[in-house]
């Protein structure tokens, strides 16, 4: 049988099949609020969308009508172009403003420290950034240019930055990631009391093998304890979710139990449940 045919057998066995179709009904028609294209998968970066549209949606809910938006680790800029494209989204359905701020060394990545940082797979240099390229196609991205172990130190007092709601990470080492979480050691009042992160390496495939003991994931690891009032949580409400996307495992909800916000109710006044 044919690779074409075997395919969309398996796909039809598996129900993929529908799923693409009504996938490409919902983009042709342009169909749904955002939410909904979200998970439906028709946007490019759905993950990236889901988590600046979330962090826009709670800060409103809080009354503040502009938030930060960081991507750790730009490469060639696609990401922040993402970012670009999904704020003026976010912006309509909310009416919250988003900036963002990228952070890169723009040589591309530094030296590996040792086997947490996965040298099996990545090599110093990958992902160098042609800055005179991206520059003129970024309308609103500021690029904090250097190690992260020395810019995240000053960036609140640089840069004076509305809270910051949501956090891409894809940093790949797992020493860059541990270095750029000294930003979440901030005031939490520099946040929103729940941030939405993306995590970019901590599925991977058959050649990464992300662990818990390596990476991204033992820096979130190592994060989560050794702080008591601030914790990376995965996201259950995605994860049991009938319909699964495979990014759902890639997002962390990070709770700033001190906020000053952390217990401002947001949710649905009307509770009762009537006997
Ligand atoms: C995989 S790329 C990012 C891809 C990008 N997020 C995208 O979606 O197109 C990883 C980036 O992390 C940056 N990086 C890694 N470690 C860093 C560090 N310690 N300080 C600053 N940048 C770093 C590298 O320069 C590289 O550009």
């Amino acid at each position: 049988m044919n690779a074409r045919l075997t395919s969309i057998i398996q796909n039809i066995a598996s129900g993929s099949l529908s799923r693409q179709v009504a996938r490409k009904i919902v983009k042709t028609l342009n169909i749904g609020d955002l939410d909904y294209k979200i998970h439906a998968g028709v946007l490019d970066r759905p993950h990236y969308a889901y988590v600046m549209l979330n962090g826009a949606r709670l800060a409103r809910a809080l009354g503040l009508m502009r938030i930060s938006a960081l991507e750790f680790g730009c490469a060639g800029g696609k990401g922040l172009l993402a970012l670009e494209r999904i704020a003026k989204m976010v912006k309509q359905e909310t009416g919250v403003d988003v900036d963002i701020y990228g952070f890169d060394t723009g040589k591309g990545l530094p030296d590996p420290v040792d086997y947490r940082d996965l040298k099996y797979h990545w090599k110093s240099g990958f992902f160098a950034m042609d800055e005179q390229k991206l520059s003129p196609n970024l309308e609103k991205s500021k690029i904090v240019f250097g190690n992260v172990k020395d810019t995240v130190g000053t960036f609140f007092e640089e840069y004076k930055p509305a809270p910051v709601a949501c956090i891409f990470h894809d940093l790949d080492f797992y020493s860059s990631t541990i270095d750029s979480f000294k930003i979440l050691d901030a005031n939490p009042d520099r946040f929103l009391p729940r941030v939405f992160n993306y995590f970019d390496d901590i599925i991977g495939g058959d050649l990464e093998l992300y662990c818990d003991w390596t990476g991204e994931r033992l820096a979130i690891n190592e994060f989560n304890d050794s702080h008591s009032d601030r914790k990376f949580s995965p996201a259950y409400h995605l994860l049991a979710s009938r319909e699964q996307n495979r990014w759902y495992h890639q997002i962390r909800i990070l709770h700033f139990f001190a906020h000053t916000g952390y217990d401002t109710f947001i949710s649905k006044e009307d509770q009762q449940i009537p006997i």
